[in-house]
């Protein structure tokens, strides 16, 4: 897969690129992530992707010009283009998966006050990764780059995701490692009795009861499979 980046800052992404997964994924050719300066399209002598905005007031705003020449010098039939912005759709678990199906992901960073208006009819969506304002998009694409990678083929094992938070719209169980014992606080005993079935239970029900604790939202929404009503009956009678 291919990431294209549109920035005026791409030192910012130099240490994530080459760290942990999203590093060795790149090395791995797995996926190539490269960036366009937008500043390069600018026309006038002293570079300038920005002015004030008409109706007057604070700050800055993108101009159309480069931005829309900066989208257009890496834009093919494959590519899909994302705007980062606050007032996008809220990025998710699911459409990490969609973007992951991607062949050209164009991810581009405004900054400033914003962009011209104009721009986003040339872009195919708005994403958000939450609701609160960043200086730029650049760390929301760094989010997206990342939660991305990790689900491309051999980038990590299937299984280190396929159960984990989002994954089925409920929170991932707890885990524990070694030690089974640290200063008296104990790992929980079925965890170190070797009865899968059991192990598999046990962690259905903690993620069942995790998120309907922590995000009664998600659980509100969730479809239950036939396992998992099973085990809320066995909650229920205290067996579990
Ligand atoms: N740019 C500024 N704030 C943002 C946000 N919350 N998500 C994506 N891009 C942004």
């Amino acid at each position: 897969m291919r990431i294209t980046v549109l920035t005026l800052f791409p030192e910012m992404y130099e240490s994530f690129l080459h760290a942990s997964i999203v590093g060795r994924s790149i090395e791995r050719g797995i996926v190539s992530v490269d960036f366009v300066q937008i500043r390069d399209f600018a026309h006038d002598r002293y570079r300038h992707v920005d002015d004030s905005p008409f109706g007057g007031g604070a700050g800055m705003v993108m101009k159309c010009q480069p931005v829309l020449d900066a989208i257009d010098s890496v834009r093919t039939e494959q590519s899909h283009v994302v705007l980062m912005s606050p007032r996008g759709t809220q990025y998710t678990q699911k459409k990490a998966h969609e973007f992951s199906e991607k062949e050209h992901l164009i991810l581009l960073c405004g900054h400033y006050e914003g962009l011209d208006e104009r721009i986003s009819r040339h872009v195919d969506e708005e994403i958000s990764i939450g609701d609160y304002v960043l200086t730029g998009g650049e760390l929301a694409s760094m989010v997206i780059i990342d939660s991305v990678t990790r689900l491309l083929k051999g980038s990590i094992k299937e299984d280190s995701w396929s159960d984990e938070s989002y994954e089925n719209d409920l929170l991932e169980y707890p885990q524990y490692t070694q030690p089974a014992d640290y200063n008296g606080e104990k790992v929980p005993d079925i965890l170190l009795s070797g009865n899968h079935q059991k192990i598999r239970e046990w962690r259905m029900a903690q993620s069942l009861l995790l998120t309907q604790k922590h995000r009664p939202d998600l659980y509100a929404k969730h479809t239950f499979t036939r396992e998992e009503e099973k085990i809320l009956k066995k909650i229920d009678e205290g067996k579990l």
